[in-house]
């Protein structure tokens, strides 16, 4: 029977003890309804109620197969926006907190990336030279910018097969909003550092001359990610030092340096599964977000794996944090008695070019 929706002021001073019998019990009401995705970098007070869990690339495969009528994301916005992109009109996508966004998704809007395209057309036919390609971490009207011009979306796990692809339409890439994952790409599929520009969206033509576009093959607009910007080479080079035999893993959002010094770079899946199937008794420093690196550090104590973290800051996503049990449990009560809360919906004619990227993007990959 439907009541009122629930205010969150309700959950606000509610404990976490409190909050997770609260959020067993509306699972249990909800059943089969609802589907919990959980993205690595939450805290495990929301996590452990995932039903499934994975990087970028593996919760949007979850959400496009998924049947039920609930999509609760423990993630970021631009998450819940491809769940909703990718499940069916009468499914429901929703974020616990509407705050719980992605920093570097929002250094690219759609008017810079507009502006970008008008000041290139300026100089060469857009749509023949360049294929944009968008990493995940963007908003849906940007994923439809590349529905409507060619192009694709990329995560950190597909990245090279997708710039493949790219170039197979078109001899370069707009590349956002992540320079470094751009360039870790571009690198390890053998382009010089000095074909792939940084696009400064402040300035006029990116801050390039024509002849530095003319060389490029991808431009790479200049956004990053705070988080794993705090990972430096130095903190690989000491770690070197007092463990020569450790083993150091970096997620490709890391700066190109960090990348290039460590053993092994990849999405976060693929971080969790490197080390998971490493010989027991192995040392690995882990370049990428804090709950993910201490999760792990915990599951590998029994088989004498020691987990370290990279960076000697504590360097959380706070926007991913957003997601606590409090938020959580409101979501769940308010579904359980019939109130939808904090739906993510994309408007119809923007999904449907977004949709068009993500499907090439999963067909491809
Ligand atoms: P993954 O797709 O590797 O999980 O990365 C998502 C992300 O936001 C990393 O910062
Ligand atoms: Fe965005 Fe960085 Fe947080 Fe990932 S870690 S969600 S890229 S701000």
């Amino acid at each position: 029977m439907q009541s009122a929706p629930i205010k969150f002021e309700r959950f606000q001073s509610e404990n976490d003890d409190a909050c997770q019998e609260r959020i067993l019990s509306a699972i249990d009401k909800l059943g089969d309804r609802l589907v919990i995705l959980g993205h690595h970098y939450q805290h495990e007070g929301v996590y452990r109620h995932a039903d499934f869990t994975g990087d970028s690339l593996k919760l949007s495969r979850y959400a496009a197969g998924s049947d039920a009528e609930y999509i609760v994301f423990l993630g970021v916005h631009f998450m819940a926006e491809v769940a909703d992109i990718l499940s069916r009109p009468d499914q429901v996508a929703i974020l616990p907190d509407m705050a719980a966004g992605c920093s570097m998704a929002d250094m690219a809007n759609l008017a810079k990336v507009e502006r970008c395209r008008r000041e290139l057309s300026e100089h060469y036919d857009f749509d023949q030279t360049f294929t944009p390609v968008t990493y995940i971490n963007s908003a849906a009207d940007l994923k439809a910018f590349c529905g409507e011009h060619g192009g694709i979306v990329c995560t950190s796990s597909n990245a090279t097969k997708i710039a493949e692809w790219a170039f197979n339409q078109r001899e370069k890439i707009l590349f956002f909003p992540d320079q470094h994952l751009g360039r870790w790409t571009g690198y390890k599929m053998g382009i010089p550092l000095d074909e792939m520009m940084v696009w400064d969206p402040d300035l006029p033509l990116g801050g390039l001359t024509k002849e530095e576009i003319d060389k490029a093959k991808i431009l790479l607009w200049k956004g990053h990610c705070s988080v794993h910007q705090m990972f430096q080479p130095q903190h690989i080079a000491k770690f070197r030092e007092q463990y020569p035999e450790g083993k150091v893993i970096a997620h490709p959002e890391c700066t190109f340096e960090v990348c290039r010094q460590s053993d092994y770079v990849g999405s976060t899946e693929f971080i969790l599964k490197t080390v998971s199937e490493s010989a027991p008794g192995t040392r690995w420093l882990v370049g990428t977000e804090l709950n993910l690196v201490n999760r792990l550090a915990e599951r590998m104590k029994p088989e004498g794996k020691v987990v370290q973290f990279m960076s000697p800051l504590v360097c959380e996503c706070s926007t991913m944090a957003r997601i606590d049990p409090q938020h959580l449990a409101w979501t769940l009560e308010n579904l359980a008695s019939g109130n939808v809360v904090n739906r993510i919906h994309v408007a119809p004619d923007e999904a449907e070019l977004a949709k068009l990227t993500l499907d090439r993007m999963l067909a491809v990959s």
